[in-house]
């Protein structure tokens, strides 16, 4: 997908389809030329209701040049949020993928105001829609006449920075995009070995990435037992990922730390998960790969920053030799679990990453992991579960989250919780009981972030969309993070 800038005026542009924003008010001027007048006799006669991301095509309009004119619903100004922006501009995406047209023309100040947030989540629905899976998908393509063609260029009636912050929209939904394509890939493509060849073959394509992959034994040297205890019972080996990137001017002596959980297919363990929607546990390694879409657009937005992206992943299977319910395994950190439940597995890889970590001495960690079902019962669909030992760290994501439409909402670590913990045969048991589970979870994790500022993002709601048809990753907390990482 290619960005070029137009300095042609919105009347005379010659092509395939020219994109107007509509705003929901009571008289709608959105071009400022002759078009508004049909505009506003297609509002008034009730023929377009212009809601957020409600779609109309005018075919050879009287007073434009181009073939087509789509007008975008952008709905209620004051109700425009940004997450209301994402959708909305996913919305514009998919009508525009599904005109036979191979380019189309921004106009920009209606769709954002110039707005640079508005300018980026344009970028990032664009981009974001035109992503399909089609991996592992027969050969059975549509090859009528008719049929959608991709687009391959946009012209954005805009200035140059205005240009710039689309652009970075579409670094970022390209980022999302990786994310997604990943978790969308099943369990038996996706495995760990494949996590770390993926990560390998991403720092190969940038000078600013160098990667480290860690296999087994490695791990056993370093005293990484509690990571190994969840991949002792499948035939997949664990793997533990290192990916560096170092932006060309930054002055960080100490970097920014992003952990992902990499489980590539969760069953439970010996303490084997229900049947049902288990086909979804192929989405456990989400966070590992949100870890690499925000790598990617990082270095492909060549940030000057530090950054340390490490993956825990690892394949969590019943087998003869797997870890059973009342094994005590050792931490990296020394520490020793009494592992209850084999179904509490990510905070049993995510402890010894989050452990070696520390050699970074990081300016801060956020740890993303699909870690509980109790998080989905808590906040749905919706927020991500944040929860952190920082305040000024959280209400900092808090706020990006709002700011990009990738909202988080904030559950409480304290001390009480973490009475929960207690086991008589180790230094911690893995699970904390019935109640309370997204926080006993992050409890468990920050008895191993004790040395740094830390905050835990629990993806389980938000990494994929459930069910039928709109099943598929969301590359969820990719902009939120990659935000968080550019401030
Ligand atoms: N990967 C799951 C969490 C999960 C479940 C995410 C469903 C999204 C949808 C995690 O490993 C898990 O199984 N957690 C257990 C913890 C429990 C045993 C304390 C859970 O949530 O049931
Ligand atoms: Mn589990
Ligand atoms: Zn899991």
């Amino acid at each position: 997908m290619e960005l070029r800038r137009t300095h042609a005026s919105l009347i005379d542009q010659a092509t395939a389809c020219l994109v107007i924003g509509v705003q929901q008010a009571d008289s709608v001027e959105p071009t400022g030329t002759e078009l508004d007048s049909e505009i506003q006799r297609l509002v008034t006669s009730g023929d377009f209701k212009p809601t957020s991301g409600t779609t109309l095509v005018l075919h050879q309009p009287r007073s434009a040049s181009a073939e087509r004119v789509l007008l975008l619903g952008l709905g209620k100004a004051e109700k425009f949020d940004a997450f209301t922006q994402t959708e909305c501009f996913i919305a514009l995406g998919k009508a525009l993928k599904a005109l036979p047209i191979t380019e189309a023309t921004l106009d920009c100040d209606s769709l954002t105001g110039g707005d640079q947030g508005k300018l980026e989540r344009l970028g990032y629905g664009l981009e974001w829609s035109a992503y399909a899976y089609t991996t592992t998908k027969g050969q059975e393509t549509d090859t009528t006449e008719d049929a959608p063609k991709s687009l391959e260029t946009f012209h954005l009636l805009a200035s140059e920075a205005q240009v710039t912050a689309v652009g970075r929209g579409l670094i970022i939904a390209r980022g999302a995009n990786t994310t997604r394509e990943l978790g969308n890939l099943p369990g038996n493509t996706c495995t760990p070995r494949f996590l770390a060849d993926h990560a390998m073959h991403l720092a190969e394509q940038h000078s600013t990435l160098t990667c480290e992959v860690f296999d087994e034994d490695t791990m056993a040297e370093i005293g990484m037992h509690c990571l190994l205890s969840v991949s002792r019972g499948s035939d997949e080996p664990a793997r533990f990922i290192v990916l560096t990137y170092q932006g060309p001017n930054h002055s960080d002596t100490q970097p920014k730390v992003l952990v992902g959980k990499g489980v590539t297919f969760d069953t439970g363990g010996i303490s084997l998960k229900p049947g049902a929607a288990m086909d979804e546990m192929k989405y456990d390694m989400c966070g590992a790969a949100t870890v690499i879409g925000c790598m990617q657009a990082i270095a492909e937005m060549n940030l000057d920053t530090h950054v340390i992206g490490v993956i825990a992943a690892a394949e969590n299977m019943p087998s003869g030799r797997a870890t059973k319910p009342g094994d005590v395994v050792t931490t990296l950190s020394g520490k020793t679990v009494e592992i209850l439940n084999t179904d509490a597995e990510g905070r049993l890889v995510l402890c010894d990453a989050l452990t070696y970590v520390e050699r970074f001495e990081p300016s801060a960690v956020v740890d993303i992991a699909t870690l509980t079902g109790a998080c989905l019962v808590a906040l749905g669909k919706h927020n991500t579960g944040l929860l952190s030992t920082d305040d000024a760290l959280a209400d900092e994501l808090l706020r990006l989250g709002r700011e990009t439409g990738d909202p988080c909402w904030r559950l409480p670590i304290e001390e009480p919780y973490q009475k929960l913990l207690d086991s008589n045969f180790a230094d911690i048991a893995n699970i904390g009981g019935r109640d309370a589970g997204t926080i006993t979870a992050a409890c468990f994790l920050s008895r191993f972030t004790e040395n740094y500022r830390w905050a835990h993002l629990d993806i389980a709601g938000t990494a994929w969309f459930s069910g039928g048809k709109v099943k598929g990753a969301s590359g969820r907390p990719v902009p939120l993070l990659v935000n968080w990482l550019a401030e």
